[in-house]
């Protein structure tokens, strides 16, 4: 018998669907009617099971509250032309779940569990699943330190939690970006590479004095020369240079996006010349006064790509050129959706279909 084998799954009495604006969805605004829970007690992960979205209860010396072991992850499930849903690369997901659990010290979610109850609880959700271009129902499988005990220590107790909400693209508007030198996101041997609830608290700080000196996100450089850039807010950072889609390697301070993956492999399918390459920021301001810099963006789950329109580099504003329906960013992300919905051939087996 297997831990999935019969989830138990109780349905709420009182669905919520009749208040979502789907016209209107914006980012993070409504959550489906349902999660899946599964603990982690005495070595071993429980059965987990279906319930209505609903809070919790916690000790306050619940252990993620105070030593923060706690990641997450951002998926997504689309409808497909036929009117099928699509959980989108629901295997890449639980691989990068279980390498941040990995570094945080904590159990590793059974792929089984993950799969499993993502397809009992979407199927159950199924009706939240969005059906406008670029709306999708966001995926947030998270877990976390349960135990709760104020000692430090890892913790031997977890709970993994999956929740739903259907959302709407986000960042279509070109964003203003300022290369942050003061302060950075991850250093060499960090957690940048880990989906965990400190890179995101630990960046705030330094967005909101971008913010107040009237930019909307800031490319995260290098924690050792500040020279190169990591990242561009919550996302992977992508250029456009000479024609090529540049991008930083990944290594131990950059997240594995799994739609930076996507988007480099559609590129090379599309026969863009691709280079995955440190990206100093001396090269961009370079690129910029010899205009061979075409496109700049952030690349994530959420936003799939954020066209950036103005990039400050040492207190100096560039701007990149307004983008067409032809920049490569937007080629990438129609491309991406097309497959997605089912409107073009899978050939990379990224569909997941319910
Ligand atoms: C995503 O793009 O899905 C992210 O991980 C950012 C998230 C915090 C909204």
């Amino acid at each position: 018998m297997t831990l999935t084998a019969n989830i138990p799954v109780q349905k709420t009495t009182h669905s919520h669907i009749e208040e979502v604006d789907f016209s209107n969805l914006g980012f993070g605004k409504y959550v489906a009617d349902h999660m899946l829970v599964c603990d982690y007690a005495n070595g071993t992960w429980q059965t987990p099971q279906v319930l209505p979205f609903g809070n919790l209860s916690l000790s306050p010396t619940t252990l993620a509250l105070h030593y923060g072991q706690t990641v997450f992850e951002g998926m997504k499930a689309f409808r497909m032309d036929d009117g099928r849903i699509n959980l989108f690369r629901v295997h890449r997901h639980h691989e990068r779940l279980a390498k941040s659990l990995s570094r945080m010290c904590m159990a590793i979610v059974p792929e089984e569990v993950f799969v499993e109850g993502l397809k009992v609880l979407i199927a159950l959700d199924k009706d939240w699943v969005p059906t406008a271009p670029g709306t999708a129902l966001y995926i947030r499988p998270f877990a976390f330190a349960s135990e709760a005990k104020f000692g430090v220590k890892v913790s031997d107790e977890y709970k993994f939690i999956i929740f739903s909400g259907p959302v709407a693209g986000a960042f279509q508007k070109p964003l203003r970006v300022k290369v942050e030198t003061e302060y950075v996101r991850a250093s060499r041997g960090g957690t940048g590479a880990a989906k965990c609830g400190g890179n995101y608290g630990g960046a705030y700080y330094p967005t909101q004095l971008a913010k107040e000196a009237g930019y909307d996100q800031v490319l995260w450089t290098d924690a050792r020369e500040n020279k190169y850039i990591e990242e561009s807010g919550m996302m992977n950072a992508m250029f456009v240079i000479d024609g090529k889609l540049v991008t930083p390697p990944l290594s131990d301070s950059i997240l594995d996006g799994i739609t930076r993956d996507s988007l480099l492999t559609l590129a090379t399918d599309l026969g863009i010349p691709v280079e995955t390459r440190p990206v100093a920021i001396d090269e961009l301001e370079k690129a910029f006064r010899q205009h061979t810099i075409t496109e700049a963006f952030g690349a994530g789950t959420a936003a799939i790509v954020a066209p950036i329109g103005t990039i400050n580099i040492n207190g100096v504003d560039y701007h990149l050129p307004a983008y067409d329906d032809k920049a490569i960013m937007f080629r990438l992300r129609d491309k991406l959706e097309l497959i997605r919905t089912g409107k073009e051939p899978d050939i990379h087996n990224w569909n997941f279909v319910l």
